[in-house]
């Protein structure tokens, strides 16, 4: 048999390479923009159209490339910015694996300008395929311009992966933000379809945030500074109370380069402990600068994970910065008692007239030496739980009274058993059936009632809304008002009356009935988050995504007390369902314990 092994040519290699490198036209931006960072430029201008899909330009006033330079800049592993192992220590420039632009060249048609300083005219490359089309010298300012056309042209099933305009377009302004922050020495624009989206100029890193989040952030922002030997850190995080309930504006970086880490975040989140409730997220812009030799940046070929050799460290030196500025700002959080936080509906022990006294139905004719309850309840071991409640609500209801939980001393005979419901620890409503106990978990039964009833409305277009008395605005992160957009049809059909109100502003004047008394803004906060939650960890469907999230956030939290009729309605709400076992995210809402439990309970000790 004839050997079959073969090397790839270089453009198959470089089409596979280009898969991790570049997986979306924000991919692409990004890599450019960091190579006209480290050439040095002081002033960035991108232009982009069609959200990337069409076009992606990078123009930078750097130090140039040589002709030569500029044909090897296309070639794999061909970089300027490293050249023996020991570099990888000490490095300081965001490139340096040499693969941006030949994984850019080997999945789209590029077009390359570049002067130096020290050369009248410049050269203009055409690329498309990894195939130089064409080579020339041109006309053009000292720097580099790079376009990207058709990305994805020669891959169509990366083409065809691609999101829609509103998402990737989101891509791009997230990136955006990750590459600008750290650079307030240099000037940015954006144009979008010839639209100036930003015009960044050159300024404080305070001046950078604010260009690109808004006038308001400036006064909920304080700074942080600190140096170490291992570590030095600088930048602002939010005050407590602007906390959103969307992860919104969390960016850390080291050395100039946006990473991800869930450790660190850990860190901040944890300094904040008492001043925020779990589900409030800060705003936090850290700068981080360290050895480069302390840091590992080439675990991943996006470079946004990075492993830092004393990690444990610069956990403690970031959290107790922030410690630092929380309490040197003074932040004690204004309480807010309206804000709903778990367990805040719990009254306090000593605050004795605000517990309600509990009361139990009972049936003043019950004969616990009647035959009625023994025959039936043993013999229905198994039943399944429609069953259950259909004996439990054809039970007889009549001659029933209220009384104290506590039997009052006239009421000689303690009732064994009544028709009602219990609610225990503000979480759990108890009942008794025919056939025993059945116990029902109240925040999962209300989130599964509201998810169906999300989904009906969501699949009909239209749910109830319930008009607010006082409209409100909420602020969101250009990233956020975007995906509400697009979202806008699925959200309106939940129930929100929502206008857009300027820039990366709603005005909320209703939300979906049957979300109680909550607060417009922060339910819609709550729904974003959930909603990306769950479409990046779940890759859940739009539709089921947006109905459990808004269940999620609109259901009863535990502690919340119910009354008699709440209980009822609960539970015959719930059993009208679909599928009333489980929660939308999978956990059980119904137990049962039958009599036979209940007696293994008690059963005499054996001998
Ligand atoms: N905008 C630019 N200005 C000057 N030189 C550039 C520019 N973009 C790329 N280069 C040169 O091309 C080389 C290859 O770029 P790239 O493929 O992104 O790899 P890397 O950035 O990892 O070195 C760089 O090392 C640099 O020398
Ligand atoms: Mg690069």
């Amino acid at each position: 048999m004839s050997d079959i092994i073969q090397l790839l040519p270089e453009s198959v290699a470089n089409q596979i390479a280009a898969g991790e490198v570049i997986q979306r036209p924000a991919s692409a931006l990004k890599e450019l923009l960091e190579n006209a960072i480290d050439a040095g430029a002081s002033a960035i201008l991108v232009l982009v159209k069609d959200s990337g899909k069409s076009l992606i330009q990078v123009i930078d006033n750097g130090k140039g490339m040589t002709g030569t330079d500029a044909r090897m800049s296309f070639l794999r592993h061909a970089t300027s910015k490293i050249s023996k192992a020991d570099d990888l220590f000490t490095i300081r420039t965001k490139g340096f694996r040499g693969e941006a632009l030949a994984s850019i060249a080997a999945i789209s048609q590029v077009e390359l300008k570049t002067r130096r300083a020290e050369t009248e005219t410049g050269i203009r490359i055409e690329i498309e395929g990894s195939e130089i089309k064409s080579q020339s010298s041109c006309s053009c300012p000292v720097g580099t311009s790079v376009s990207l056309k058709n990305i994805f042209y020669n891959v169509p099933a990366r083409r065809n992966f691609l999101k829609s305009d509103q998402i990737e377009f989101r891509h791009i302004l997230e990136e955006f933000e990750r590459v600008t922050i750290p650079h307030p020495e240099i000037s940015f624009s954006l144009q979008h379809n010839d639209q100036l989206v930003y015009r960044l100029e050159k300024g404080t890193l305070k001046n950078r945030i604010v260009a690109l989040f808004g006038s308001k952030i400036n006064e909920r922002l304080v700074p942080v500074e600190q140096q170490t030997n291992i570590i030095s850190v600088h930048g602002y995080i939010g005050k407590p109370e602007h906390a959103r309930k969307t992860r919104g504006e969390q960016f850390f970086f080291i050395n100039g380069r946006f990473i991800k880490s869930a450790y660190l975040n850990h860190a901040v989140q944890s300094a904040y402990n008492q001043l925020l409730g779990s589900d409030s997220f800060p705003s936090y812009f850290i700068l981080m600068d360290v050895d480069p030799k302390t840091i590992d940046v080439n675990i991943h070929p996006t470079k946004t994970e990075i492993k830092f050799e004393d990690e444990k460290s610069v956990y403690a030196i970031l959290r107790s910065t922030i410690k630092l500025s929380l309490g040197k700002y003074n932040l004690t959080p204004t309480l807010d008692f309206e804000q709903e936080m778990s367990f805040a509906n719990i009254p306090l022990k000593s605050d004795k007239a605000f517990i309600p006294q509990p009361t139990i139905k009972v049936n003043p004719r019950y004969n616990p030496f009647g035959s009625d309850t023994k025959t039936g309840a043993l013999s229905s071991g198994k039943a399944n739980w429609e069953q259950l409640y259909e004996s439990h609500k054809s039970l007889p209801q009549a001659g029933e009274t209220q009384v104290p939980l506590i039997p009052v001393t006239e009421n000689r005979n303690p009732v064994p058993e009544d028709h009602s419901f219990y609610q225990t620890h503000g979480s759990y409503i108890v009942s008794s059936i025919k056939s025993g106990l059945l116990l029902v978990d109240q925040q999962g039964a209300h989130e599964r009632i509201l998810f169906e009833h999300y989904l009906t409305a969501i699949e009909n277009g239209k749910g109830a809304s319930q008009q607010m008395l006082f409209p409100k605005t909420i602020v969101l992160t250009t990233a956020d008002f975007d995906l509400v957009r697009e979202l806008m049809n699925e959200i309106r059909s939940l129930g929100f009356d929502l206008n857009e109100f300027g820039k990366n502003t709603f005005s909320i004047n209703g939300v979906p009935a049957d979300t109680g008394d909550s607060d417009g803004a922060t339910l819609l906060e709550k729904l974003i988050e959930s909603f990306k939650q769950n479409r990046s960890e779940l890759r859940m469907e739009t539709r089921e995504n947006l109905a459990r999230s808004l269940a999620k956030n609109a259901s009863v939290k535990p502690g919340k007390l119910l009354n008699q009729m709440e209980m009822k309605d609960l539970i015959d709400r719930l059993f009208a369902c679909a599928s009333p076992r489980f929660s939308a995210s999978g956990k059980h809402i119904i137990a049962t314990l039958t009599l036979q439990d209940l007696e293994n309970l008690f059963k005499k000790q054996s001998a």
